[in-house]
């Protein structure tokens, strides 16, 4: 990997960077167990095995002092009705933070530390969301038809810890409820014993 400055650039409509080193497409299976309504969530699996976001990696060294950069497409849509959203993680180097740019769309940036303190932080473009070190962070879109694009950067030691999520799940989830967007207490929620 060069030790050159390089430039990329983010151009509107999709903001896809120009260089990229890895695209991740996650689908429905692969956030298996983390929304609450099992019954819809079979149901639309079995029907599809839906795109629910992408991420496009600008790779460096994962190491202290690299930054690692990108951007994450959440796609609308609802499982019952809960958002399409991230799977979310801590970093693995809990104390490392991270800064989101909100692009396009509509949505919400669910955090929580491992001590049980609870966030929830709007996303509209032109909003800049700093995520703190040990706050697990996953980004729901709340649009109807508009993706919700970030542009991410976080420390290049940071590295991702899903376990702790897919074991326990998220403590708040963002559901749609008569109409309006509502952030309840996840009935699955698994606390230490
Ligand atoms: C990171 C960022 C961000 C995140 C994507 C996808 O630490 O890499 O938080 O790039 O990975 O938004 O979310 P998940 O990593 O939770 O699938
Ligand atoms: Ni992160």
């Amino acid at each position: 990997m060069s030790n050159q400055p390089f430039t990329f650039t983010l151009p509107f409509p999709g903001y896809k960077p120009s260089h990229f080193d890895h695209h991740i497409v996650r689908r429905l299976s692969d956030l298996q167990g983390q929304f609450f309504n099992q019954q819809a969530y079979d149901a639309m699996l079995s029907r599809e095995d839906t795109v629910l976001y992408e991420v496009y990696e600008v790779k460096r060294p994962e190491i202290e002092g690299e930054l690692l950069s990108g951007i994450s497409i959440v796609h609308p849509g609802k499982v019952g009705d809960e958002f399409f959203m991230t799977k979310g993680h801590f970093h693995t180097v809990l104390d490392t933070a991270e800064l989101y740019y909100c692009l396009n769309g509509e949505g919400f940036m669910v955090m929580e530390t491992p001590e049980g303190d609870t966030a929830i932080e709007a996303l509209a473009p032109g909003k800049v969301l700093y995520v703190p070190p040990r706050w697990a962070h996953r980004s729901v879109c709340t649009s109807r038809q508009e993706d919700l694009i970030t542009f991410f950067i976080y420390p290049g030691n940071a590295g991702h810890n899903y376990g702790t999520i897919e074991e326990k799940g998220f403590r708040k989830l963002v559901l749609e409820q008569d109409g309006a967007i509502a952030f309840v207490d996840n009935p699955n929620f698994k606390e230490d014993k």
